[in-house]
Parts: C-alpha cells; sequence; structure tokens
C-alpha cells in the first residue's frame, strides 16, 4: 500500500435532510442561512501559475473567467497525520466519466493516484453488477478497477454486499423462492471471497450493509426485500437480515473492515439513533468494525457539533468511523423554495474550503488514530456528481453544478482539496 513518500510543503447549511441514496428519497426542512467566512481564496486560473486573484465582490464567475484553481504543491493522501485512507469515488467501465473510458481517462488517472489512497466503485461493485443471475457472477469490471489499485498501490473500499436500491438489486432476489438466508450467504461469501482470493490486501474494507434505516418505517427499518424476507427475529431487535450479512463477510474475510453505512445519520437524531441501534447489536456479535457516514452534506448543515456527537457515539462503541461518501452541496434544494442557481465565485470557493477543512478536522479530532476508518469523496471533478442527478430527481431543481467535490471539471484543483490538506497538516482553517 502507498506510504507518505512525499515531503509535504503546504501553501500553504442549510436544515435539511443530508442527501441521501440513489432512489432513496430525499427529504426536507427549510434552510437556516449558510455558513461564511472572510479569508481571501487561494485562487489562480486554471491556465495560469500560482498568482493570487484579486478578490473582488462576487463576480468572477466560472464561465467568464475560468475554473478557481489552485495548484497543489502537496499530495492529499500524504497529508494525514496518520495513516488512514483517503478516498475516492470512481466511475469505471463504460460509465461516463469512467477513468478507463472517459476521453480524459488518463488525466484522471494521474489525478487520482496522486492524491488518493484509495478508490471506491461509484456503481459497478454494487450486487447486481457482480451477481446478475442466481448462478452467475460477473467480476470483470470490478477487476479491472481493483486490479488497477493494486497496480498502483492503492487499497479498495468494497460498496456495497447489501442495499436496497431496486436499480442495483439483483432481479432474482426479487419473489426468491428458496431458503432467503442461505442465497443471501452465499452472494456475500463469493463476493468477499473472489478478491480475497484474486487481489489479496487489496480490498480493506467493505459495506456489508448500505441504508438499513427509514425513519417512516413502524420500527425504523427499511422495507426492502431482504427486510421483507428476513426481519427482525423479536420486536426490539435489528433485521435479520443484518447478521446474515455480517456474519458471512466476517467469515470469508476475517481481516477486512466490515462497515454498516448510511445517510442523514448525524443530525437527525432519529437516524442516528437506528445506525447505533444496527451498530450495536452487531458489535454483540463481533461481526462489525465500524460505521460509514455517507456525508452528503451542504455548507452550514449539518453543524459540526452534530457531526462530533455521531462520530463520538461511534468512537464510545469501540468501533471506526469511516467518512465514506462526502459531498458538499453549494446549495441545498430541499426546502420550500429550492434556491435558484448558485453562482461559483471566489467567496463561495473560500466558504467551501473552510467547511471541507472543517469537516476533516472535526473527523480528526473526534476520532483517535485507531479509529479512523478514512475520509472518502464522492467522486472526483464538480461535473460527475450524482447531485445534480439526484436534486433533480426528488425535489425537481435543475441545477447545472452544485460544485461538492475537490476538483474542477478541466482536474484542476479546488480550493476544497487545500481545505483539507490544511486540516490533515493541522493548519486550521480559514
Ligand atoms: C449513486 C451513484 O453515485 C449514482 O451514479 C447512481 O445513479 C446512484 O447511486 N448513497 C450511496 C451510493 O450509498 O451508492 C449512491 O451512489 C449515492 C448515495
Amino acid at each position: 500500500m502507498k506510504t507518505n513518500l512525499h515531503h509535504i510543503t503546504l501553501l500553504g447549511v442549510v436544515a435539511a435532510l443530508t442527501a441521501c441514496g440513489g432512489g432513496s428519497g430525499g427529504g426536507d426542512t427549510p434552510p437556516p442561512a449558510s455558513s461564511s467566512s472572510s479569508s481571501s481564496v487561494v485562487s489562480s486560473s486554471s491556465s495560469s501559475s500560482s498568482s493570487s486573484v484579486e478578490s473582488s465582490s462576487s463576480s468572477s464567475s466560472v464561465s467568464s473567467e475560468g475554473p478557481i484553481a489552485i495548484e497543489p504543491d502537496f499530495d492529499l493522501y500524504a497529508t494525514t497525520p496518520t495513516d488512514f485512507p483517503v478516498g475516492v469515488a470512481v466511475s469505471a467501465a463504460n460509465e461516463n466519466y469512467s477513468i478507463f473510458n472517459h476521453s480524459d481517462a488518463s488525466a484522471r488517472q494521474d489525478v487520482i493516484t496522486r492524491h488518493f489512497s484509495q478508490l471506491t466503485a461509484g456503481n459497478i461493485m454494487k450486487m447486481s453488477y457482480l451477481h446478475p443471475q442466481e448462478d452467475t457472477f460477473t467480476f470483470g469490471d470490478a477487476d479491472q478497477l481493483v486490479g488497477f489499485a493494486e497496480t498502483n498501490g492503492m487499497t479498495v473500499h468494497g460498496h456495497a454486499l447489501v442495499w436496497h436500491s431496486s436499480y442495483q438489486v439483483p432481479g432474482f432476489m426479487n419473489n426468491y423462492d428458496g431458503d432467503f438466508a442461505a442465497m443471501l450467504t452465499d452472494h456475500v461469501t463469493n463476493v468477499v471471497q473472489h478478491f480475497e482470493t484474486e487481489y489479496p490486501g487489496v480490498v480493506t474494507s467493505w459495506d456489508v450493509v448500505n441504508e438499513a434505516v427509514d425513519q417512516g418505517a413502524g420500527d425504523g427499518f427499511r422495507r426492502s426485500v431482504f427486510y421483507n424476507e428476513l426481519p427482525p427475529a423479536t420486536d426490539g431487535d435489528i433485521p435479520e437480515y443484518l447478521k446474515v450479512a455480517f456474519q458471512a463477510a466476517r467469515d470469508a474475510a476475517p481481516d477486512v473492515d466490515l462497515y454498516y453505512n448510511d445517510y442523514d445519520n448525524t443530525a437527525n437524531e432519529t437516524r442516528l439513533n437506528k445506525t447505533l441501534q444496527i451498530a450495536e447489536a452487531l458489535n454483540e456479535e463481533g461481526t462489525i468494525d465500524g460505521v460509514g457516514f455517507q456525508m452528503h452534506i451542504y455548507m452550514g448543515y449539518p453543524s459540526l457539533s452534530h457531526f462530533e456527537n455521531a462520530f463520538q457515539q461511534v468512537v464510545d462503541m469501540g468501533l471506526k468511523v469511516k467518512l465514506t461518501e462526502i459531498d458538499v452541496s453549494v446549495v441545498n434544494p430541499y426546502g420550500s423554495n429550492p434556491p435558484a442557481q448558485p453562482e461559483y465565485d471566489e467567496q463561495l470557493a473560500n466558504d467551501q474550503k473552510q467547511r471541507f477543512c472543517q469537516v476533516a478536522e472535526v473527523y480528526l479530532d473526534t476520532v483517535p488514530a485507531e479509529q479512523r476508518g478514512g475520509f472518502t469523496v464522492w467522486g472526483l471533478t464538480d461535473d460527475e456528481s450524482w447531485l445534480m442527478n439526484q436534486f433533480a430527481n426528488s425535489t425537481g431543481a435543475d441545477y447545472d453544478d452544485v460544485w461538492p467535490l475537490l476538483f474542477n471539471a478541466d482536474l484542476s484543483a479546488k480550493p476544497a482539496l487545500q481545505g483539507v490538506a490544511d486540516a490533515f497538516t493541522g493548519q486550521g482553517c480559514n
């Protein structure tokens, strides 16, 4: 795996539901005012060297002056104070923005291998991609990705062995006529074992179950096909399918870290408590290593104290905390009046830099080194983010861009990247 070889010299809200899993619905609560910050952006046009931009009032739009960019003299993963993974979700196979097929593929690969030490497949390691029929496993696309990680000294966070979202539940699992627990065990065992055998030590963690919580359901557990087949054995218990899946994963790969992963589980106390209930029950069985917080968040929501509180409760259980799918949309559409398309100016870019920095900082401050499962962003460039589609589908809001990630569409680094590095190197957030 990668080690920190580089000597580093650094140059340096909205009370709404955090975004949710594909197809799993949205939420809304009116937003408070967004956060602000006063320091100026260390920025330059992507096409020139690092002259700093005079921050005039607010009118430097992306389209007229090019992206607001920095030229980092660091590799992000190498700035971590301890050796936790710094990850990015990537597209592969024939997806848009595939790191293998996109017109920019090799430039994307360069940025990814420079700044990150771990990959998550944005889609291609989900259930139906790997196991479309009961007797058919299709590992070719995932093998290409995991092989790429191995070649480049990176690890992979597997995502996800069990997820309700209908577009990726294999058809044969619906209306399954047979022993569902045995079938689920077989699914998890085969998938986990494949990577253990073919790429030993590369897939270092899995989201075993993704998004089992639904606060609208009677007992707070989502009525997925998995729940319907394997519900809680007794009132007050967690659904059996969670226990079955985690046990199978543990048996297949005792040394791999196993996560329960969910969204909107920091500020939302009901969803946080449900997450904690799942973690606690699995912890009693010894089959879980950590909790994944997706972290699809906004500029001012959730608050840093919400993050701290949620992370702390997992830390207190002795489990790892992994931030699995971070993106920071600069606009939150889950209010009664979705805001208009924002302009991404230097002020906003700097606010977002500060926000990324603070998120990374609260992670480091709350989670002790040995319990840090990693810090992963959900996509490389702003234009590839899933959020524009998600917002359109769940609220009808039609945004060209919500600038949620660390790199501009042209692959130049945003001030937000500097923000994360500032936190990792203890420079403070400004
Ligand atoms: C998203 C992908 O990014 C999209 O490309 C796809 O259309 C839907 O799924 N929570 C998760 C991820 O756990 O798997 C989701 O990924 C985003 C929300």
